[in-house]
């Protein structure tokens, strides 16, 4: 993996990307964080960089009995419960994979429901028959709105379907101990894998939360691990100012806090790591965009990502980036090599629009596109940068999540947040659980409908 930021830096002090000196002028800043982090991986107190060597039998193990047994495979979850899976199955499987022919596809149709859209949930029993489908029930906190109650519709589902033998077409992943969907898998006896104590939604990919329906979808989840392996092994050998985690960090927020770029655009120029960008959308955001400091002063910090999707986003979004407010940097995400060259046939020669196409392929097409937009961008001084990985596959998606995490722990870091945690969500969960008349949450309610109560001035 390549990662190239010379279009976020300016030889000239005070321009509008930013100086390498500003980047020096961070090193001990950068050095102290690096310190407490390794020292607290050292403590124990970061479990998720242990996930690329966990044993993973157990969850091949049911992976393979479920590949022969299910027609469809369905996760509830949402959050970091679900985008990970979703940003897996994308990138590695086949971009039509429940339009093949089973014995093509060679496991389960894969579905992701990470939403309670009545019409959405309720279609999906349109397409799928519950005697043919298993669901992966996936919540770390054992209890979020939206997870827990699909559960139920699902569980009514199939005891509609199959009667007692519903257990058997539900698995959970959830905390080892807590919560009540725990509890739930106890008493019922459903199977269930852990998502590890200590590590986060957003940082729970490489746990069973992602494994299991990546495996369950014929990805090889042992490269994928071995992937985030070689990344770690080469952001711990590195020095400071050579490790892609802390560099990246650093740029990001040296943009932002320096230079007023607000947003950070995340724009593969592969179609496989679309939902890369938005899976990396939550991590940023949730991680950073924080109203205390550590040291509990109000800071208000956090930059926005976006994501967008080259070339097609070309034609939508990029007039605004490349000439709109100077708030954005823009990440690339590149490939060297496609899994298929599509040559285009020499046709209509003598017109002006097809001629050049004759015997050139659509992959010089699409890096032509990236590289002039990368141009387009630096030439109207909006700086970007382009990670570009040899190729999409279980060992590079892996490197890739495993630096995007590491690089979010680094900018925690340097905006002095807690990366972690997330008490902007948990407020929004409060107040749901307020207004559907949760137990325990009866004051809360008394005070939103006071809140939320109309006010007949402002309705039109
Ligand atoms: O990153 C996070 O912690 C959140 O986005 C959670 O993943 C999300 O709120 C879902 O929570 P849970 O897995 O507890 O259902």
């Amino acid at each position: 993996m390549q990662i190239d930021f010379k279009n976020m830096i300016s030889p000239v002090e005070g321009a509008d990307r930013i100086t390498w000196a500003e980047v020096e002028a961070l090193k001990k800043r950068g050095e102290a964080i690096d310190a407490d982090l390794r020292a607290r991986r050292g403590r124990g107190d970061l479990p998720f960089h242990d996930l690329p060597y966990q044993d993973v039998t157990s969850v091949l193990k049911y992976a393979e009995e479920a590949r022969g047994r299910f027609e469809n495979f369905v996760v509830a979850g949402i959050g970091g419960s679900a985008l990970g899976n979703i940003a897996l199955q994308t990138a590695l499987r086949h971009p039509h994979h429940n339009l093949l022919p089973e014995a093509q596809r060679g496991g389960p149709r894969m579905f992701f429901p990470d939403n309670i859209d009545p019409d959405m949930v309720g279609g999906l029993f349109d397409v799928l028959d519950p005697k043919e489908t298993l669901f992966n029930v996936i919540t770390k906190s054992g209890s979020t709105a939206e997870t827990m109650s699909t559960f139920l519709l699902v569980r009514q589902a199939l005891i509609d379907a199959v009667g007692d033998r519903w257990r058997e077409h539900v698995v959970v992943t959830t905390d080892p101990a807590k919560g009540d969907l725990r509890q739930i898998a106890t008493e019922e006896g459903l199977t269930a894998f852990d998502i590890p104590e200590g590590v986060g939604g957003r940082f729970s990919v490489l746990t069973p939360v992602g494994l299991l329906s990546a495996a369950v979808s014929g990805i090889d989840i042992q490269v994928l691990l071995s992937g985030a392996a070689a990344m770690d092994a080469r952001l711990k050998a590195s020095a400071l100012d050579r490790n892609p985690a802390y560099v990246c960090a650093a740029l990001m927020y040296l943009a932002d806090a320096h230079k007023g770029r607000r947003i950070v655009v995340m724009m593969p120029y592969v179609q496989a790591l679309r939902d890369v960008a938005d899976w990396f959308r939550q991590l940023w955001a949730e991680s950073l965009g924080k109203r205390l400091s550590l040291a509990g002063e109000v800071v208000h910090v956090g930059q926005t990502p976006v994501k967008a999707l080259g070339a097609t986003d070309q034609h939508s979004q990029m007039q605004l980036y490349v000439e709109g407010p100077h708030d954005k940097v823009v990440v690339f995400l590149a490939v060297e090599r496609y899994d298929r060259t599509l040559i285009f046939p020499a046709a209509y020669g003598e017109k002006a629009s097809l001629g050049y196409f004759s015997g050139r392929t659509m992959n010089e097409l699409i890096q032509a596109e990236r590289v002039a937009t990368a141009l387009a961008l630096t030439q109207r001084q909006r700086p970007n940068m382009t990670i570009t990985l040899p190729e999409v596959s279980p060992q590079t998606v892996g490197q890739l999540l495993y630096l995007l995490e590491v690089q979010t722990l680094y900018a925690g870091g340097l905006y002095g947040v807690d990366p972690l945690d997330q008490p902007g969500v948990e407020a929004g969960k409060v107040a749901t659980y307020a207004l559907m008349g949760r137990k325990g949450y009866e004051q809360q309610r008394v005070e939103i409908l006071r809140e939320i109560a109309s006010d007949a001035r402002y309705l039109l």
